[in-house]
């Protein structure tokens, strides 16, 4: 255990972890049944379009989500996509900027304009009153983001979109198997996404699925994620290719298997970052639990640099050099990123305090107790040394910190 900051790797001592623990990494899972149905899909060399795992993947996300209706795509973001293409949204789209870039880029993408509207800081979701200020003539819908697999305060944002007539779904690429008061995450929008890339507790290497009980939207996705065939009367934009293949369902199908497993172990990690880090001031591990059923994908902790004495920054850096590479879900806002920067927006003061303390640590299948406890201590020793390390730091070298928000969560590297 370090106790000393030039025992620290940052200022020259020896990493803490020779293998990196890493955000994100992918959870295990039992290989052979994956190859098996890999087999399975080769030997009947039905490889995509809405081939038999693909169907058995949707019919499995459909039961988790409580809707009836899954449509599986090639990522999140084509499904957000496809979802708005569909809903005929127009205009402006209201959703936090408190999300990874993916939920605003998908609609800019496609012709929409996305207005941030600020989060409630005890949930870090959507506050339905702020919601209801920004809305104006044009906005045709509320995107809301179940963040870190909170589920969103659906009930007052229903009320919001009902009395402006506007559509509600969610962006729940957090939130797969997280529930609130017995409700689903995927059953509580119009319809919601799910992610299963490589980093999400369920993985299809990379996949999506839109989630809803409208039937007719289903079909609507379902066409338009194959070239807009078979959809009455088409579509004025034609349609696109987001569709799942056989080998990303057969991931799919093989991580859901081992989803349980998975959840039981991210709870496991949590409540022993929880433990461990329980009474150290100005370190604050956040409390899913409180906010309903979690797949606990995400140990947030915040740090308070005013208690500390460090920025969320700088202890990124100094746990980066010891091996253990966190992420900051989700700093900047997505306000500040290219290309809303510069834009005019509501004031969004939570989100950005939030921004700037957030921390994700690495948890899930491929983390052990011994690790947790080891990257706590290191957590401890740059809070409890937290003036004397920045003094260090600026001392020796003032370089800028932390690179902005510019991948989605990493297996080791960027994409
Ligand atoms: C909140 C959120 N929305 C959307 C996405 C995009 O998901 P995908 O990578 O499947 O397109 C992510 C990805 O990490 C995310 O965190």
């Amino acid at each position: 255990m370090k106790s000393a900051l030039s025992d620290l790797a940052f200022f020259g001592g020896p990493a803490a972890f020779d293998q990196p623990l890493l955000v994100g990494r992918p959870n295990r899972i039992d290989r052979a049944r994956l190859y098996e149905r890999l087999d399975r899909a080769l030997d009947s060399q039905w490889l995509s379009n809405g081939g038999p795992l693909v169907r058995e993947f949707e019919e499995r996300v459909a039961g988790l989500a409580g809707v009836r209706h899954a449509v599986a795509t090639c990522n999140a973001t084509a499904g957000l996509q496809l979802l708005a293409h569909a809903a005929g949204l127009t205009g402006e789209v209201i959703m936090p900027s408190m999300t990874f870039a993916a939920t605003p880029h998908a609609l800019r993408w496609i012709g929409l304009t996305p207005v941030f509207a600020d989060i409630d800081p005890d949930t870090g979701n959507l506050d339905p009153d702020q919601v209801a200020a920004a809305v104006t003539p044009r906005t045709s819908a509320v995107v809301g983001v179940h963040l870190w697999g909170r589920p969103c305060a659906a009930d007052q944002l229903r009320k919001v979109a009902d009395e402006h007539g506007l559509r509600l779904y969610f962006d729940a690429a957090h939130a797969l198997g997280c529930a609130v008061d017995g409700r689903p995450a995927g059953s509580l929008g119009d319809a919601e996404v799910f992610s299963f890339h490589a980093t999400k507790a369920v993985n299809a290497f990379e996949g999506g699925a839109v989630v809803t009980d409208d039937a007719d939207l289903a079909a609507r996705i379902r066409a338009l994620h194959n070239f807009g065939f078979d959809l009455p009367g088409g579509s004025p934009a034609g349609g696109t290719n987001a569709k799942m293949s056989e080998a990303a369902a057969a991931m799919g199908l093989t991580s859901l298997d081992a989803f349980p497993e998975v959840i039981d172990r991210n709870r496991r990690n949590h409540a022993a970052y929880r433990e461990h880090l329980a009474d150290l001031p100005g370190v604050l591990v956040a409390d899913h639990d409180r906010h309903g059923l979690n797949n606990h994908q995400y140990v947030i902790v915040e740090i308070d640099e005013a208690t500390t004495g460090i920025h969320r920054d700088l202890v990124m850096e100094v746990l980066k050099a010891e091996g253990v590479h966190t992420r900051a879900y989700f700093s900047p806002g997505c306000h500040e990123l290219e290309p809303y920067r510069g834009q005019p927006h509501a004031p969004l003061p939570h989100t950005e305090r939030l921004a700037a303390r957030v921390l994700s640590l690495p948890t899930g299948t491929a983390i052990g107790d011994d690790d947790i406890r080891r990257v706590a201590d290191l957590l401890r020793l740059c809070a409890t040394r937290g003036r004397e390390l920045t003094a260090r730091h600026r001392d020796t070298a003032p370089a800028p910190l932390a690179a902005p928000q510019t991948s989605t969560p990493t297996i080791g590297r960027s994409r």
